[in-house]
């Protein structure tokens, strides 16, 4: 019998290698999903084979990371919370996904992951292989070992004569992909005590560190999807590296939120997407230029939707399959370059040009122009208030002005 174990490397999945064979007698499968985590997967298949895992894979799904789950989430312009730009959450379900794969490739019965039973990330897995293979069994070992504490782990793992050549210091609780860095848990547990970003930060710099000069950085978009930096032409996940290192740079897109999570508790959490905080922005800013006033205010509504069920973990569902859909549709036009000044954590706009721009500056401009008779106006105000005029003449014969 076999079991996929989700494996990072870190003390809590090599603890349950052990744990699995001792307490359910499985050949222990280790898959770790590289979503551009980046130096973690180095000395991972050692680690995973000394610690009694039968093998490792490793799985470099970066490039589909970014291009079917972080783009469509960007062009959805979902934003949790008005604040979070999903990180984490948008990782989870490719990562069920491929854990799913391998299940089925390696005949496995269940899959195993090591998120905790207060958490988001054990909703986002689980919802996500029951969606696609509701026969496999799901194991949590932290819903049911005795294991309360990081002590507790090394102990079990020096019991089972696992070496541990990891530092015993207590760190942030940390997840990493191409897209961010988030950072939980220890003093940050205390929403009153300002973070440390000098000591937390690792995707950006700090304010203090940030360059004194400004930078420009321009982004070309194609269908919403963003196509080029600075006028070079790259793939996704070249973009995202580059506007990270960028955004990164200048300390741009660090978040401090206390989130709602779907267990019910609330958590505070510091995040960091330097790149995809410059990507959100320009593609906003060029929805802003190309929508008609409609299309616009409805996206808003699609935009808090898909962010929930991005944070929930609802990516395979038939709603934001075909939120999806709308989306898509509304990104025809969503083409032309966005430009930025970067400053100490500021991004300004520096200009934005495209084919399908909906200002028209005749109209717009305050000098009269053809397109627009000032005269119109007054027509319209007239119908536009109608609804007031009469209500006001009501309050007027009853004496309620
Ligand atoms: N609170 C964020 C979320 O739910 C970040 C979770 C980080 N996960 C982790 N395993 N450290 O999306
Ligand atoms: C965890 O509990 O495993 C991490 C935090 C979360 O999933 O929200």
């Amino acid at each position: 019998k076999k079991v996929i174990l989700a494996y990072s490397g870190g003390l809590d999945t090599t603890t349950i290698i052990p744990w699995l064979r001792e307490n359910y007698d499985y050949e222990v499968i280790a898959v770790c999903i590289d979503v551009g985590q980046g130096s973690e997967t180095e000395g991972l298949e050692e680690r995973a084979l000394e610690s009694g895992a039968s093998k490792l894979y490793i799985d470099d799904v970066t490039d589909i990371f970014v291009n079917d789950y972080v783009i469509p989430t960007m062009k959805a312009g979902a934003v949790y919370e008005n604040k979070y730009l999903l990180g984490t959450s948008i990782a989870r379900p490719l990562i069920a996904e491929r854990l799913v794969h391998y299940a089925l490739k390696e005949g496995a019965e269940a899959i195993c992951h090591g998120a905790t039973g207060k958490g988001n990330d054990q909703v986002r897995f689980e919802l996500t292989i029951t969606a696609l293979a509701p026969h496999l069994k799901i194991i949590a070992p932290w819903r049911i070992w005795d294991i309360k504490s990081r002590e507790d782990a090394i102990e079990y793992c020096i019991m089972h004569d696992i070496k541990l050549n990891m530092n015993k210091d207590t760190s942030y609780s940390r997840d990493k992909n191409l897209w961010h860095l988030s950072h939980e848990g220890l003093e940050l547990e205390n929403p009153a005590i300002e973070p440390n970003h000098k000591k937390i930060l690792q995707m950006c710099n700090t304010l203090e560190e940030a360059p004194d000069e400004s930078e420009y950085v321009s982004i070309d978009f194609e269908e919403g999807i963003p196509v080029a930096v600075n006028g070079m032409k790259m793939d996704g996940t070249s973009i995202l590296r580059t506007l990270n290192s960028i955004g990164g740079k200048h300390g741009i897109g660090v978040i401090d939120l206390i989130e709602n999570r779907v267990v019910g508790m609330k958590s505070r959490g510091i995040y960091e997407t330097p790149g995809g905080t410059i990507l959100y922005k320009a593609h906003q800013e060029l929805e802003h230029l190309c929508f008609d006033k409609e299309t616009y205010s409805f996206k808003q509504i699609v935009a808090t939707k898909f962010s929930e069920l991005v944070y929930n973990g609802q990516w395979f569902t038939p709603l934001r399959e075909a939120l999806s859909a709308f989306v898509d549709e509304t990104q025809q036009i969503i083409t032309g370059t966005v430009r930025f000044k970067l400053y100490k954590g500021n991004l300004v706009l520096a200009g934005i040009e495209s084919p399908f721009s909906l200002y028209n500056e005749e109209i717009s401009s305050f000098s009269t122009g053809e397109l627009y008779n000032h005269k119109d106006a007054e027509g319209f105000i007239k119908l536009f208030g109608l609804p007031m005029k009469v209500r006001a003449l009501m309050k007027e014969k009853n004496n309620m002005l």
